[in-house]
């Protein structure tokens, strides 16, 4: 029996996030709380995703659309035993099947499996943690061997309950019969008049199943997020994780606690990351890098020896080898800088090419450019790229001088080992060696008097 059918609950309102937003759609690390459970869950082999859907279902369901999951909606909220109920037509005949919240986003792909280990053994699995406060969860109440008993909710619990400090995680796994003769015996007899799944493990335990109590591998997998205070501790505590892992990996980072990935964040070794930097989407590091503080890089290649300097952003482009990109540049879209070159402060760069060796040091739009090696382009040159209606193209060649304060109008071609004087705005393609100075000629006029003050 080697199917898996994992349920993940996700219709709750999320009454406690004061929010407009269904709570499964608030971010973590970048990525919706539902977005981490569900891309956990797809590494689980021969596995079928039911996820149940309730408040604001549409808007949880198109969010998530391109995954490879089952919506079914739970058009009340009547509790997690109801929602639970939900899926029951879906699930299949002879496998092990695993409920997750949606609402406890980091349970690890190696938890999971641990609890499928339990149903193939015979027995059902129940993923508990230790906590300091347990406020809010459910408690575990066990036996004097220890062994699992049942579960009470906080509003049920009598005082001496109340005190308890082993937690219900939401997490338990089972096989597909079980399931379906236990959802439908939960009754709804407690303060809220709710369908618990909690109610499950008594039931499991009178007809004779043993609960086996599997623990997390790290506290943040078990971390619920009811409201916003627990959604950023988590986000914290999530961010000191993946730094640490960023970390044992071979790369330093001035302060782990002001570092965020949001995504998958590729990378070799030796690489240096100052504070505050945020890498976003699927960010590839090489080696020797070095990044300054305040920098935030999204969907981006870096390649080896790459100096990134303060306050830059650098996104969805490449960085070759070499390279010094700031402080205060602004790689767009589509730019790709070759090796060696360098971008200097108060640079925007938007799909474009830029040579091996070539310097951009101060001051300048490249839009649509493409750029050949060894080229200088002055502080304060633009390229005009943009017409009212279409976008142009603007092509330099290799060794091109382009002089400060210069307006290129596209399309235009500046060809090899071309020369353009400062000032210039330059309308016309320029041929190999030419120089090109469009500009007003200078007038000195002698003896010229200022205005007078009256
Ligand atoms: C639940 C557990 C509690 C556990 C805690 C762990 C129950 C009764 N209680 O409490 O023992 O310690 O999680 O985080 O299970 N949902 C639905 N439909 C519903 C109700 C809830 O889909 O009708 C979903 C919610 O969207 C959420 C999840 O189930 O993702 C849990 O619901 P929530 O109301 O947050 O339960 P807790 O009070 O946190
Ligand atoms: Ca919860």
């Amino acid at each position: 029996m080697n199917k898996v059918d994992v349920v993940v609950l996700a219709a709750g309102k999320g009454t406690r996030m004061n929010s407009s937003l269904p709570k499964v759609l608030h971010k973590l690390a970048g990525r919706t709380l539902l977005q981490h459970v569900i891309s956990t869950v797809n590494c689980v082999s021969d596995c079928r995703i039911i996820v149940i859907t309730g408040h604001q279902a549409e808007a949880v369901e198109k969010f998530h659309a391109q995954r490879n999951c089952i919506f079914v909606r739970q058009s009340e909220q009547l509790g997690t035993a109801h929602a639970v109920a939900m899926s029951l037509p879906y699930i299949r005949d002879l496998s092990n099947v695993v409920i997750l919240y949606g609402d406890v986003p980091l349970v690890s792909l190696s938890t999971i499996e641990k609890m499928i280990e339990a149903v193939k053994e015979g027995q059902m699995g129940l993923l508990t943690a230790e906590k300091h406060n347990p406020s809010g969860y459910g408690r575990i109440v066990s036996n004097e061997e220890g062994s699992i008993e049942s579960i009470v909710e906080q509003s049920d619990a009598t005082p001496n309950q109340l005190k308890i400090t082993e937690v219900n995680t939401g997490v338990m796994a089972m096989n597909s019969s079980q399931l379906k003769n236990w959802v439908p015996q939960i009754r709804n007899s407690n303060k809220k008049n709710e369908y618990y799944l909690t109610d499950i493990i008594e039931i499991a335990r009178l007809n004779g199943c043993f609960i086996k109590r599997i623990q997390p591998n790290s506290n943040i997998e078990v971390e619920g997020v009811n409201n916003r205070e627990q959604l950023s501790r988590l986000e914290r505590s999530y961010q000191k994780y993946l730094a640490n892992e960023f970390m044992l990996a071979g790369n330093s980072i001035a302060d782990p606690d002001r570092f965020d990935q949001r995504g998958k964040l590729k990378t070799g070794f030796d690489n240096y990351i100052d504070v505050n930097c945020i890498f976003e989407g699927e960010v590839q590091l090489g080696n020797n890098i070095s990044i300054g503080p305040n920098c935030h890089i999204i969907n981006s290649i870096i390649d080896d020896c790459v100096e990134i300097k303060a306050n830059s952003i650098v996104d969805s482009s490449r960085i070759k080898s070499g390279a010094i990109v700031g402080p205060f540049a602004r790689l767009r879209p589509g730019t790709l800088i070759g090796e060696g070159s360098s971008v200097g402060n108060f640079v925007e760069i938007k799909k474009t090419t830029v040579g091996h060796g070539s310097k951009v040091n101060h001051l300048t739009y490249l839009g649509d450019a493409k750029i050949g090696p060894r080229a200088n382009i002055g502080a304060g040159a633009i390229t005009c790229n943009y017409d009212g209606s279409k976008k142009h193209e603007t092509t330099i060649g290799e060794n091109v001088f382009v002089g400060s304060n210069t307006t290129l109008v596209a399309p235009i071609a500046l060809s090899d080992n071309s020369f353009v004087a400062a000032g210039s705005t330059v309308t016309t393609s320029v041929a190999q060696g030419q120089l090109a100075v469009g500009r007003a000629q200078q007038r000195n006029v002698t003896g010229w008097k200022p205005p007078k003050n009256s």
